[in-house]
């Protein structure tokens, strides 16, 4: 069984077995969420993501956390919102996926995502969390090493999203704080 939680909080300082970044296709760092994870990881993750060789859009790449709480990051590049009408629901949906697939090879057992492409790149908050929300579900439903999710908003709007799309299958949705 799997349990998915929300909380509002700064996933840096999560000590999940992995925390995903909201990245670009470059991998080399930016602002938002990647920006704190690089801060909080050290340098020694750029130089290792300089390995990678980029991300493609609704694709996921492992690093080691470094510095981090986390063991890995897992780098996944999400959909820039364009109106809905270019695949962006899809692409969302693949960046949860291959994150979970990831996470799921390496025997994880637990994984913290951000809002991915909620931020500079404009994916509509509420449609977002139902689309993660609904993409995890379904992965959970397979056998994986993964017990926790948790998804790990920013602001208290973000939480009410989640906690919505969360409460009907009495799943946890305590708005905890993070330390
Ligand atoms: N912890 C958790 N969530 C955070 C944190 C943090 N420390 N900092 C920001 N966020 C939230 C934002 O409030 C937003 O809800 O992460 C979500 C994603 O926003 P962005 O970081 O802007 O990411 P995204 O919209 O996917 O855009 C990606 O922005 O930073 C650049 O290099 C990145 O080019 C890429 C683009």
């Amino acid at each position: 069984m799997t349990e998915l939680r929300a909380l509002v909080g700064d996933i840096t300082q999560l000590a999940t077995d992995a925390i995903v970044n909201a990245s670009n296709e470059s991998l080399l760092g930016g602002g938002g969420v990647d920006g704190a994870i690089h801060r909080a990881a050290g340098p020694e993750l750029l130089a290792f993501c300089r390995t990678l060789h980029g991300c493609a859009t609704g694709a996921a790449k492992v690093s080691p956390g470094f510095r981090l709480a986390a063991k890995h990051v897992i780098h996944t590049v999400g959909p820039v919102w364009t109106g809905g009408h270019n695949g962006e629901p899809e692409l969302l949906a693949s960046c949860y996926r291959r994150s979970l697939e990831l996470a799921a090879d390496l025997g994880l057992r637990s994984i913290a995502f951000p809002c991915i492409s909620t931020g500079v790149y404009r994916f509509p908050a509420d449609a977002a969390a139902i689309i993660a929300v609904r993409t995890v579900r379904q992965f959970v439903t397979t056998a994986t090493s993964l017990r926790e999710v948790v998804f790990c908003c920013f602001s208290e709007q973000a939480l009410g999203y989640y906690q919505r799309e969360l409460a009907p299958l009495g799943d946890d949705t305590r708005s905890e704080r993070s330390e």
